[in-house]
C-alpha cells in the first residue's frame, strides 16, 4: 500500500510504483488531498494497474472494501512522500482522512520516506515526531541531502526510488521470517467434548483447551490461516483464528472434515472415547426405590485416526497428542502408528503433573525418527515451539520431499 502525501516529491512516487511492479510487487495507492495537488489519481492507477483510494467517506469504496480492510490487505504500508504534516498526524494518532485512518488502523509494518524543506525536517517538532514514530516501530528511509525544489540545500529530499525499493524488500523479507507459516492452512481441534446423557446431563473430561487454543494462536501469529474446532471451553476465541464451536465428538468430526483441505492438522482436543449409547429425550427422573439408571456406552469416532487414514485430502502433517498417566513415551510411540499420525506430542497428565488445567506442560515429541524430550515450559511456549517445528518441517518437505521432525 503506497500512501502518497502532498509534496513536490510526489512525482517520484510514479517511478517508485514502476520499479516496485517491475520487481513483481502489487501496489495499491491512497492519494491524500495534498498529494492530489501534485500527481493525479489517473497517473497512479495507470502505473499501479489498480484503483486509487482517496476519500474516507466514499460510500462506493466503503461497500467494495472497508477502510479497515484496506489498511490490512497489504503486506506493508509505505508513505512516500511522508510530509511533515503526515508525520505529525501519525505521531498523534490523528485520523482525519483515509491515509491517516489506514495508518492508524493497520496491523502491518509501516515505512516512511520523508520529504520536506530542510528547516521543516530539522525542526525540533519533526525530529521529535520521527523519534516517537521510530519508538512505535515505524521504519524510515531517507531523507537524502541535496538541492531542494524550494532552492535551499540540506536534508529533506525524498530518498531515490531504488533506495525505497531496497528498504521495502528488506522489510518484506524480515516479515516473511517472522511469519514462517504464511500461506499454510492449519486445522486445530481443542478442548473436551460433551456427550449428552439426557437434555441436562453429559459426560465430559477435565481438558481446559489451553494447549490447543495456544497452538491455534501461535500458528496464526506465525502467519497461518487457522481453523480451530473447539469443544466447550471457558476461553475466548483466539485472535485472528476462525473458531468453530462444537459439543460432541461426532460434531467435532463433521466440522473437522468440513474444514479440510488443510496442510497441517493438530488434534489437541481431549475427545471423549465413549458416549452414552442412547440420549434420552427427557430428563431421567430419580424415582424413590427405583434402580439407578444403567448407562451403557458406545464408542465415539476417532477423529485423529479417521483423518490420519484418509487417502484423499489427508493433511501433509498430521499431529496428535497422547495424554498419558503412565508409560508416556511407550504409549505415545504405539499411538503414532496406530492412529496414522506423523507426530505425537506426548505428555504426562497424571494428577501430580498439574498439566490438566494448568499453564505448564512437559512434552515428548515422537516422530518416525525417534523421541525428543522438551524441557518443562509454558503452554504458550510449547505452542510457539510447535509452530516453528511445523514451519521447519514444511520448509524441509518443500525442498527434500519428506516431512521431518
Ligand atoms: O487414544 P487417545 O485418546 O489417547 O488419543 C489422543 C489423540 O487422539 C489426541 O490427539 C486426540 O485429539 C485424538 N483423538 C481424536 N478422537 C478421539 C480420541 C482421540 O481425535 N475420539
Amino acid at each position: 500500500m503506497l500512501i502518497v502525501g502532498g509534496g513536490i516529491a510526489a512525482y517520484k512516487a510514479l517511478e517508485l510504483i514502476r520499479q516496485l511492479r517491475a520487481k513483481g510487487a502489487s501496489v495499491r495507492c491512497i492519494l491524500t488531498a495534498g498529494g492530489a495537488e501534485f500527481v493525479t489519481a489517473l497517473s497512479l492507477s495507470s502505473l499501479s494497474g489498480d484503483k486509487v483510494y482517496g476519500d474516507l467517506f466514499n460510500l462506493t469504496d466503503e461497500a467494495e472494501m472497508g477502510h479497515i480492510e484496506l489498511s490490512r490487505d497489504a503486506d506493508l504500508l509505505v508513505v512516500a512522500p511522508a510530509t511533515a504534516n503526515l508525520l505529525a498526524k501519525m505521531t498523534s494518532g490523528i485520523a482525519d482522512d483515509l491515509a491517516t485512518t489506514a495508518l492508524l488502523a493497520t496491523d502491518k509494518p509501516v515505512l516512511c520516506a520523508p520529504a520536506m524543506n530542510v528547516r521543516m525536517w530539522l525542526h525540533p517538532a519533526t525530529q521529535r515526531n520521527v523519534r516517537a514514530l521510530r519508538a512505535d516501530g515505524v521504519s524510515f528511509v531517507g531523507p537524502d541531502e541535496g538541492d531542494m525544489a524550494c532552492g535551499e540545500f540540506g536534508p529533506g529530499r525524498l530518498a531515490e526510488p531504488p533506495a525505497i525499493v531496497e528498504a521495502i524488500g528488506e522489510m518484506l523479507a524480515a516479515g516473511d521470517k517472522a511469519r514462517p507459516l504464511a500461506g499454510t492452512r492449519v486445522l486445530v481441534t481443542s478442548g473436551p467434548t460433551h456427550e449428552p446423557i439426557d437434555p441436562v446431563r453429559y459426560l465430559a473430561n477435565r481438558s481446559s483447551g489451553k494447549q490447543g487454543h495456544a497452538i491455534a494462536a501461535a500458528c496464526a501469529r506465525a502467519g497461518a490461516e487457522v481453523v480451530l474446532i473447539s469443544g466447550p471451553v471457558a476461553l475466548p476465541d483466539p485472535q485472528g483464528v476462525l473458531t468453530i464451536h462444537v459439543e460432541t465428538a461426532r460434531e467435532m468430526l463433521t466440522a473437522t472434515e468440513e474444514a479440510l483441505p488443510a496442510d497441517v492438522a493438530i488434534f489437541a482436543a481431549a475427545v471423549a472415547d465413549w458416549r452414552p449409547d442412547r440420549e434420552g429425550d427427557a430428563k431421567i427422573k430419580k424415582t424413590q426405590g427405583a434402580a439407578t439408571p444403567d448407562l451403557s456406552l458406545t464408542e465415539n469416532p476417532d477423529i485423529l485416526a479417521t483423518i490420519g487414514a484418509r487417502k484423499k485430502a489427508r493433511p501433509k502433517l498430521v499431529i496428535g497428542f497422547a495424554a498419558e498417566t503412565n508409560d508416556v513415551v511407550a504409549n505415545a510411540t504405539a499411538k503414532r502408528t496406530r492412529k496414522g499420525a506423523d507426530w505425537i506430542l506426548a505428555n504426562d497428565v497424571s494428577p501430580a503433573s498439574g498439566v490438566m488445567g494448568g499453564d505448564l506442560n512437559t512434552i515428548h515429541l515422537v516422530t518416525a525418527d525417534g523421541v525428543e524430550d522438551w524441557p518443562r515450559m509454558g503452554k504458550d511456549a510449547v505452542a510457539d515451539e510447535l509452530a516453528q517445528r511445523i514451519a521447519d518441517a514444511i520448509g524441509d518437505r518443500r525442498t527434500a520431499g519428506a516431512v521431518k521432525a
